[in-house]
């Protein structure tokens, strides 16, 4: 992360991506105060949850304090065991790689493909076919020897993967398929929402296109593991009343005061959308012919949702690497970040299989993050876009 850029000028810090607080937010949460139901019982968690579930169109949705804690509790409630391998993206938030061994599993980093970003399907395709064999009808990893249980595709910075034909060899290979969409919220694959059907996870810390303060949940269309995740997410109480646990459960169910916030934010979902396309149309038009920048790629699949709009800066053409022009960005009170290191470049992860890796560091290197805050003003966003274009050839 950069650090608080330092004041060189007069100008008001523009945020990479700050929550949008408005609506009835204040109400609500005021609401969840005078009714005293402020930890996870209480009407504001189930109706958060309802409303999430219509949003997607979706069966059911858990509400979790993270989205780190629905990513672990989807992993264990879709049948992940000790030892297995989940196939997973290599350019990522390391939150989703983390569940991995905290489930006690292992995680096999698959490079992003260089046109859109998101995980490479012709390379899962090909260490499935290569890299794998049956045995007594489960896949094993060549390699490794364990078992290959799961494909874990994330949806990054706001676009969604090529789901379909994940699908087709997580079906091929029996593979169970569990997605983070934490990112991309609103997003739509080939007309669909992410995350709705299937088993998914969202986060709504405060950068999200959403935000409950902190929180998460797990969504899925089948109400065994939605139930089975409820159970989980609950410290696994059997008998609430005499604290019978069958399981080991986690204290992980978001709170009252944050799904209250949740509600209200779900309300104006649709207008955070639209203002992230309009910054996105703006960013387009202003930086579009700037020598040496490359704009965010959408798939043909793809209607995005824009979390982190997201720029390639080449060196040699733009005269600037992305980390100086970063530096200097920050020198006029403009927030930007790189995106995430890659997963095999990470030394918490050290010694996990990698397939490739390239694709994912040449984009790193790169890549920018520019503000895209649902309320980045107009006259802000200008003003990021000509120190872009002025510190440019
Ligand atoms: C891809 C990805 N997965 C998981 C998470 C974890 O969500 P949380 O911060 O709510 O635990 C995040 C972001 O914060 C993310 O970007």
């Amino acid at each position: 992360m950069q650090s608080e850029p330092e004041a060189s000028n007069g100008s008001p810090l523009i945020p990479l991506c700050a929550s949008e607080l408005g609506g009835q937010d204040h109400a609500y949460v005021k609401e969840a105060l005078d009714s005293g139901w402020v930890s996870t019982a209480g009407p504001f968690v189930a109706r958060f949850e309802r409303q999430l579930a219509e949003y997607l169109g979706t069966g059911f949705a858990v509400a979790t304090n993270s989205g780190t804690a629905a990513l672990h509790v989807s992993l264990i409630v879709s049948g992940v065991e000790p030892d297995d391998e989940v196939l997973v993206s290599d350019m990522t938030f390391i939150a989703p790689v983390n569940a991995i061994p905290y489930a006690g599993a292992w995680p096999v980093l698959v490079d992003a493909d260089p046109d859109f970003w998101q995980m490479d399907v012709e390379l899962l395709a090909r260490f499935l076919a290569d890299g794998c064999a049956a045995e007594n009808g489960q896949l094993r990893n060549r390699k490794t020897g364990r078992r290959v249980r799961a494909i874990m595709p994330v949806h990054l910075l706001g676009h969604p993967c090529d789901l379909d034909p994940i699908r087709d060899l997580a079906a091929k290979y029996g593979l169970l398929l569990i997605e983070d969409s934490t990112e991309s919220l609103g997003a739509l694959y080939k007309g669909k929402k992410v995350a709705a059907g299937g088993m998914s996870s969202l986060s709504f810390n405060g950068n999200k296109l959403i935000t409950t303060g902190g929180g998460g949940a797990l969504v899925t269309d089948d109400p065994d593991r939605a139930a089975r995740a409820l159970y989980l997410a609950t410290q696994a109480k059997d008998d609430p009343l005499e604290y019978v646990h069958h399981a080991i459960g986690f204290n992980y169910r978001m709170p009252s005061l944050n799904a209250a916030l949740g509600c209200s934010q779900l309300e104006r979902i649709d207008k955070h959308l639209e203002a992230k396309r309009r910054i996105v149309a703006r960013y387009a038009h202003g930086l579009g012919a700037v020598p040496g920048l490359t704009l965010m790629p959408k798939a043909p699949w793809a209607e995005p949702a824009f979390w982190l709009y997201t720029i390639r800066v080449d060196p040699k053409r733009y005269g600037r690497s992305s980390r100086e022009l970063m530096r200097l960005l920050a020198g006029e009170r403009i927030q930007t970040r790189p995106i995430f290191q890659p997963m095999h470049e990470s030394k918490a992860h050290a010694g996990v299989q990698a397939l490739g890796g390239e694709v994912a560091s040449r984009i790193v290197a790169e890549a920018l993050s520019l503000p895209s805050s649902v309320g980045l003003t107009e006259e802000d966003q200008d003003r990021v876009i000509a120190t872009i274009r002025e510190f440019g050839p």
